[in-house]
């Protein structure tokens, strides 16, 4: 068994080799972008390269990548750079999206976390002027997809754009743009094996899009700033492994494995999207009348690393919108967590997984006997 089971992927991935190679090489040449003479060329060079490969990701044009300084600031670049109008956001959106998007209406999802696309094509109808509507591809906390092609349709039909987060799909479900028929697509370096603090938003078309910071006109005028190579060149060679490796399926097998032994042991807990089609690594799940965090230290006490499913940020736990939009009672919420894992994650990081949970809610019902 391994010294520690670190199950908490969609927080952040571990970094590739390669990407560190990589990153090591860049961290060690001088040069910007910008420069004409021969370093700066070279670093422009491996700029186009990172941007040709995450272009490639999801079958985009290289010069509608701009890249930013992670997911976060991508999804507020969409959200105010393409917003001029009314603005419609699914309930369930990341907390970037949220509140890059204030005052916005919100779209209702289902119980299953599914968002509901008769509410949408209503309230998209009703939006004057038109609408941009933002929709995430995967959950970050259930894991589960949203039918972002069906809602792309809906919002184009009424003359709205639409913005996909597509930060947690990224390299563990099929991405491509133009089958999303998404507007403008968020993606994230540090989920994918890449370093944290990078990002791209990604333009389908010629949309015009207001920069958030200007300056220097790099990334076309879209973002100013002397671009991080390091981080850019290891986001590319991040993307082109996600593009190249069938990971995902053995993953799956995993994590279904894990959700078959954990509702053996604990029939009452309860797990979150299951009705709905999820990321194959993510399990969000609830044990009854157990704060989220008591089983996140008692895990960790334990060598096993997950999340509390509630938004977790400077170690405070809150209650989750994403699960109270799906309907869950406030205490199913305060009890739920989330396991992720990613390529290489082992069978035995199930089985300690497994262990020190049972031993958890054995004995929290022991002592509630
Ligand atoms: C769905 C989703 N959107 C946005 C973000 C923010 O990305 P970043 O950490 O790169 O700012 C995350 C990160 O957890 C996420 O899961």
């Amino acid at each position: 068994m391994t010294d520690a089971a670190y199950l908490d992927w969609n927080a952040t991935a571990p970094l590739r080799t390669e990407v560190i190679a990589a990153m090591s090489a860049a961290l060690a040449r001088c040069g910007n972008p910008s420069s004409v003479h021969r370093w700066g060329r070279a670093q422009r060079q491996a700029v186009e390269q990172a941007r040709a490969a995450v272009a490639a990701l999801v079958g985009a044009r290289p010069d509608g990548v701009i890249f930013t300084s992670g997911g976060s600031e991508a999804n507020h670049l969409a959200l105010h750079g393409a917003y001029h109008r009314s603005l419609l956001v699914s309930a369930i959106e990341h907390d970037s999206v949220r509140a890059a998007a204030e005052g916005a209406t919100s779209i209702p999802v289902q119980r299953s976390g599914v968002v509901a696309l008769d509410a949408l094509e209503q309230l998209v109808a009703a939006a004057r002027p038109p609408s941009l509507v933002s929709l995430m591809l995967a959950n970050n906390e259930t894991g589960v997809i949203q039918p972002v092609a069906e809602a792309a349709a809906i919002a184009h039909r009424h003359g709205a754009l639409l913005h996909c987060d597509g930060i947690q799909a990224a390299g563990k479900i099929p991405l491509a743009l133009e089958a999303l028929g998404a507007d403008l697509l968020s993606l994230s370096a540090h989920k994918i094996g890449g370093p944290q603090g990078v990002g791209a938003l990604v333009l389908r078309g010629d949309l015009a899009l207001t920069p958030m910071l200007s300056g220097g006109g790099q990334e076309r005028g879209r973002r100013a700033g002397t671009e991080n190579v390091p981080g850019i060149v290891g986001f590319g060679v991040a993307v082109q492994l996600a593009a190249n490796r069938g990971d995902s399926i053995c993953i799956a097998g995993l994590r279904d494995e894990a959700q078959a032994r954990l509702t053996a042991l604990a029939p009452d807990a309860r797990v979150f999207g299951v009705e709905a089609d999820r990321l194959p690594n993510t399990l969000c799940l609830s044990m009854p009348d157990v704060p989220a965090a008591t089983q996140v230290m008692a895990l960790d006490l334990a060598g096993v690393m997950v999340s509390a499913g509630a938004a977790c940020s400077s170690g405070k736990v809150r209650p989750s919108h994403v699960l109270a939009a799906m309907g869950a009672p406030p205490e199913d919420a305060q009890s739920a967590i989330r396991i992720s894992l990613g390529w290489s994650t082992e069978a035995s990081e199930i089985d300690r997984l497994v262990e020190a949970w049972g031993a958890l809610y054995r004995r929290t019902r022991a002592e509630a006997a």
